[in-house]
């Protein structure tokens, strides 16, 4: 252990922003988060895909990208030509998708490439809160857009972008989640999708597609994506192996037309993402994603089901929330009473961490009553007994809900 006492604080570049705290364990009931379902990681079958490329290609590991170039291991990129073909109708080749740690890197790439302080961008209102922290750290203006429950609402992207008009100002681009939004759950029909194309189009504005959750739908059955809707080149489109096999891995990619990929990867100056994590998901992908991916979206629907019952239960009324088509979270609206960054602290300290809904917005005083839980990591008593605690916490905090379990407290 570190025990001298050298101050670095002078020394700090201005603008950093607050030191991380110190990480003091998981909560007892974790509803934060991106976290999937530990039961449904593939562990045995990452084993025998790591073990068998390890074998036969180990000996490539010699070099910085394999043998594969800076893109990432090809036959990974192989797999997502096919994948995305077949699932999201994307035309692509293995040199317009450049793998990164993480679709977070992706992120980090995209606007390092395209914003400087001072930019504009149009995001949807209620949207990641990686997002958010990025553009606001860079400096860039995000104006919000508000959602219905077929995803962003294009009357107001229209208003937004003839005002931007107006005042001259080209905005960077419309990033969206398009396919089981974060954190509403929607997704957007094949109708809006043509209709955001045309109107970003005719305002000459790209678009920043992020399908993070787009392998998770209850039905399997989603709209082709953006990009493949697109033949103008106009689309960057963003994606994760996070949520379809495990986060932990910090596998992601970006598909963009090569001379954009030639931009990205100028930035990309990490000599790399981890080696073994690609080689392990190409292998295992290429001979199991479409077996597994649909037994785990069974697994997350079930786990839907029991915090659906949980939260009427235990709320009642006071909850309302969409029947999310996927993904792994719940966006709910408690009463207006309720200020859920008071619940969240209040919640922390009876175990039970959740997102408040001011995280996950630009419009703070609109998502002053709504939450964010992830239903994906708890088991399926952690959320009875966690939902039930978050209410006990609730009615002490904020006097509702009134009743829970048929039972009046008081
Ligand atoms: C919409 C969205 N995009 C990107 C990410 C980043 O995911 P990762 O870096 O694990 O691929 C997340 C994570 O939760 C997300 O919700």
């Amino acid at each position: 252990m570190i025990t001298g006492s050298f101050d670095f604080a002078p020394l700090l570049r201005p603008g950093l922003p607050p030191a991380a705290a110190k990480w003091t364990g998981l909560p007892k009931y974790n509803f934060i988060g991106g976290n999937n379902d530990a039961h449904e990681v593939p562990v045995a079958g990452l084993i025998a895909a790591v073990t068998a490329v390890l074998a036969r290609e180990g000996a490539t590991l010699a070099n910085y990208g394999l043998a594969s170039g800076p893109l990432g291991y090809r036959p990974l990129r192989e797999f997502l030509v096919a994948k995305l073909k077949r699932d999201a109708g994307i035309t692509c080749g293995v040199d317009q998708i450049l793998i990164t740690s993480g679709s977070l890197q992706a992120l980090d790439l995209v606007n390092g490439v395209l914003l400087a302080p001072g930019d504009t961008v149009l995001i949807e209102q209620e949207t990641y809160q990686g997002a958010l922290t990025r553009l606001a750290r860079l400096g860039v203006k995000a104006v919000g857009l508000p959602l219905d429950r077929d995803g962003l609402r294009l009357d107001a992207l229209a208003a937004a972008l003839d005002e931007l008009k107006r005042r001259n100002v080209r905005a960077k681009y419309i990033y969206t989640i398009p396919t089981v939004q974060n954190p509403t759950g929607t997704i957007m029909g094949e109708a809006r999708r043509r209709e955001l194309l045309a109107l970003a189009q005719a305002h000459g504005v790209p678009i920043f597609e992020d399908d993070c959750y787009a392998d998770l739908i209850w039905d399997g059955r989603r709209p082709p994506a953006l990009h493949a809707l697109s033949p103008q080149g106009d689309v960057i489109h963003i994606g994760s192996f996070s949520k379809s096999i495990a986060p932990a891995l910090r596998v992601g990619y970006i598909v963009a037309p090569e001379d954009m990929i030639a931009r990205l990867l100028a930035l990309k100056i990490d000599a790399g993402s981890g080696a073994l994590e690609q080689m392990a998901l190409a292998e295992f992908c290429a001979a199991h994603f479409v077996e597994h991916v649909p037994r785990l979206a069974h697994a997350l629907r079930a786990k839907l089901e029991t915090m659906m019952e949980a939260l009427a239960e235990q709320f009642g009324t006071a909850a309302e929330f969409d029947d999310p088509p996927g993904g792994i979270f719940l966006w709910i609206k408690l009463p207006d009473a309720v200020d859920t960054q008071k619940l969240a602290a209040a919640a922390l300290a009876a175990g039970v961490a959740i997102n408040p809904g001011p995280e996950w917005s630009t419009n703070k005083p609109y998502a002053k009553s709504r939450l964010r839980l992830c239903f994906a990591s708890p088991t399926a008593d952690e959320i009875r007994a966690g939902v039930a605690t978050l209410a006990d916490v609730c009615r002490r905090e904020f006097g509702v809900p009134v009743r829970s379990a048929n039972v009046a407290k008081s």
